[in-house]
């Protein structure tokens, strides 16, 4: 049902903001599952929400956020069954979710080998974040879809994020089509992000879980990750390919490997319809293909400066100069 229709002034479109009940929760199921952008309340911020397993759903996030660069996401879950899919448990992350999910708490786990989380979703890590979201609408679509839903806060990047189905309007316009009312969002504050590695534990963002609830649980000191995964260092040095990579190639030289787009084609195509949502979709999985296809160095096409393109550059210039001294654009 329609509660409310908003027709923006300059972009003269329809978003339909719709009250919580089962038809508008079946909506926003059908809306996902169909690879499209719905926002989402949870109890910490409302959400822009994807399909984590669908590459180019997840490719709109960051085209509609205007990211210049691609972090990686969170994966929402309905609770731990579903996390252990995803992510390698540890007794510790065991013991983490039990004592605050659902709620605003993110576990950033090794990426379980049968996941189906898109390479994109975590942006070509090894690693998963997953949160069991507390809000009831947020658990009931999840349940509905029964995959993980990538969701980072609803505002277009770097602008105050969204704690009413009114800000997602505002800010997003006509992106989505859908935006679940949850009313304001109880926490207005994102989840804490911590990295289980072995029997540490880091602390990769501040948020709305305590430091001192984290370490009563855990009963071990948080170690600092400055800046976490936002640091270019880390970032780079997980994104190096083995081999070196030439940008803004027409045709390969001796013993490259081509990545073509559009029409320069190449071994493989990012997207030979010259989509940018399906370039980025493919980037991760194909830079590891060639990464590993007994080239001694890959060759990529041009890419659009424009939209997501900007993203796809950014990571192909880090990967290019295969240092990790470049400084993150994020
Ligand atoms: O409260 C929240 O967490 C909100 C609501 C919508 O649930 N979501 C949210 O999502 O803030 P997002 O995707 O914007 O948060 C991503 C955070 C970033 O700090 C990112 O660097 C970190 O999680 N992150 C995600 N995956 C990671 C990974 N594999 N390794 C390290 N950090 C990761
Ligand atoms: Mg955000």
């Amino acid at each position: 049902m329609l509660l409310e229709a908003l027709i923006l002034k300059d972009v003269r479109c329809v978003v339909q903001i719709l009250p919580i009940n089962d038809e508008s929760i079946a909506q926003a199921v059908e809306a996902l599952s169909e690879g499209g952008l719905v926002g989402l309340p949870t109890e910490t911020v409302y959400g822009l929400a994807a399909d984590a397993t669908d590459g180019e759903a997840v490719a709109g996030i960051f085209a509609v956020k205007n990211r210049p660069t691609f972090n990686p996401l969170i994966s929402h879950v309905t609770g731990r069954s579903m996390a252990r899919k995803h992510g390698r448990f540890t007794p510790l992350a065991e013991q983490l979710a039990e004592a605050f999910w659902p709620g605003p708490m993110t576990l950033v786990l090794p990426k379980h080998p049968d996941s189906d989380i898109h390479s994109l979703a975590s942006a070509g890590l090894n690693t998963v974040a997953l949160r069991a979201p507390a809000h009831a609408a947020a658990r009931q679509v999840l349940h509905g879809l029964g995959r993980p839903i990538a969701a980072p806060s609803a505002n277009p990047s770097g602008k105050l994020s969204p704690t009413r189905a009114a800000h997602v309007v505002h800010g997003l316009g006509d992106a989505v089509s859908i935006v679940l009312d949850g009313g304001a969002c109880a926490i207005g504050l994102e989840s804490t992000v911590i990295e289980i590695r072995g029997e540490r534990v880091v602390l990769l963002r501040e948020g709305a879980t305590t430091r001192e609830d984290i370490i009563d649980i855990c009963g071990r000191a948080l170690e600092e990750a400055s800046g976490g995964i936002k640091s270019p260092g880390q970032l780079l040095a997980h994104y190096a390919p083995d081999i070196p990579l030439r940008l803004n190639a027409e045709k390969p030289g001796n013993n490259e490997v081509m990545i073509g787009f559009g029409w320069v084609d190449g071994d493989f195509n990012l997207s030979s319809k010259g989509s940018l949502n399906e370039a980025a979709a493919a980037l991760f999985d194909t830079l590891a293909q060639a990464n590993t296809s007994g080239a001694s160095a890959i060759a990529v096409a041009p890419i659009p400066e424009k939209g997501l393109g900007r993203a796809i550059n950014d990571r192909l210039r880090r990967a290019a100069h295969n240092s990790t001294d470049k400084p993150s654009a994020s």
